[in-house]
């Protein structure tokens, strides 16, 4: 009889013969950074995470650091929006400023990145620019990315990662850095990011003041080739690394992605995947840190080799205590 039970009989055993394993360095930590001076400030809707303040910044990187992950990604809290987000492309703008003191602060050490979309600088809430008429303009928005792509670029990001779901996005901004001489500069292309419902607490967190949806470029969730044509599109546009966004609704994607993918693939374990399982944790219905390792593995196992999640110190400091 086939007895599978026999490579589970101990905890060695089960070490010696497990499949999957994570390393803090694949563990990526989303950073948001508000404008203005002083404490951090708590997200209700994700209990644990905070918006740092310039201030606070050299010790979220010193943290991050010490943890032993791969890198951070940060996101810009503006105080003014306005309808082109003028705020993404001025050197001084919060996301740029962050961007120079986490480089500063981490010396090389991690990986620093920054979010490259309009969203959180437009006061529309969108992710572009858009026509008279109210919709996004893809083309016009290109122009905005370029700019953005040069801003952070100058101000020390070392991977930008491309959000906004635009045609061409990969491709535009990759010209425009090697032409202004930023050939070293990565792109992380959230290639297959989808409207989702679990990007819920996210929109506190940066204080989106969206009115609607972004269905006409996010993708659908019923869709699974479109998520694959995506990636591939990216990947022939020059992506350095390609990312399926959210995590655990679309392993499937993630698997598939990984499959035909010639560069490194991530994915984006997102706020409402976060939020759900600090809530039924807080609840004391599920096992708060059994649950985050299952998830994080899960993502890791269906073919991510870089996982962005809000727990990145946490789980690096657990793999650090038991492999
Ligand atoms: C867009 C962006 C979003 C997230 C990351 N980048 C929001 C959106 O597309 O609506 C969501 C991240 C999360 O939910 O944790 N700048």
């Amino acid at each position: 009889m086939d007895r599978p039970r026999r490579l589970r009989t101990t905890p060695a055993m089960r070490a010696l013969t497990r499949e999957t394993r994570l390393h803090p360095r694949e563990l990526v930590l989303p950073v948001f950074v508000r404008e203005g001076h002083g404490a951090p400030v708590p997200i209700g809707s994700m209990p644990g995470v905070v918006q740092h303040t310039l201030d606070s910044l050299p010790a979220a990187v010193e943290d991050s650091v010490a943890a032993g992950i791969g890198g951070i990604m940060l996101f810009g809290v503006p105080e003014h929006r306005d309808a082109v987000g003028t705020g993404a492309t001025d050197p001084d703008g919060i996301l740029n400023q962050a961007i120079r003191v986490a480089a500063q602060a981490s010396a090389g050490r991690i990986v620093i990145m920054a979010d490259l979309c309009l969203d959180e600088f437009t006061d529309h809430g969108h992710c572009g620019v858009l026509t008279e008429s109210g919709e996004v303009d893809n083309d016009a928005t290109l122009v905005r990315y370029q700019d953005m792509a040069l801003a952070q670029a100058d101000a020390g990001a070392e991977i930008l990662g491309l959000s906004g779901m635009m045609d061409g996005q990969v491709a535009a901004v990759r010209d425009a850095l090697d032409d202004a001489g930023h050939s070293n500069t990565s792109i992380l292309a959230y290639s297959a990011k989808y409207a989702s419902a679990f990007y819920g607490p996210f929109r506190d967190a940066v204080e989106s003041t969206l009115d609607g949806d972004r269905r006409t470029y996010q993708m659908d969730y019923a869709n699974r080739t479109e998520g694959l044509r995506e990636a591939d599109l990216d990947l022939l546009e020059g992506a350095d690394i390609v990312m399926v966004k959210p995590a655990m609704s679309y392993l499937d994607v993630l698997a598939g992605v990984a499959e035909r993918s010639s560069v490194p693939v991530a994915a984006y374990q997102v706020s409402g995947e976060y939020a759900m399982i600090e809530a039924a944790a807080a609840n004391g219905w599920i096992n708060r840190d059994a649950a985050i390792m299952e998830s994080v593995h899960s993502i890791r196992r269906a073919g991510a080799t870089i996982i962005f999640t809000y727990w990145a110190l946490e789980v690096a400091t657990w793999l650090k205590d038991n492999t």
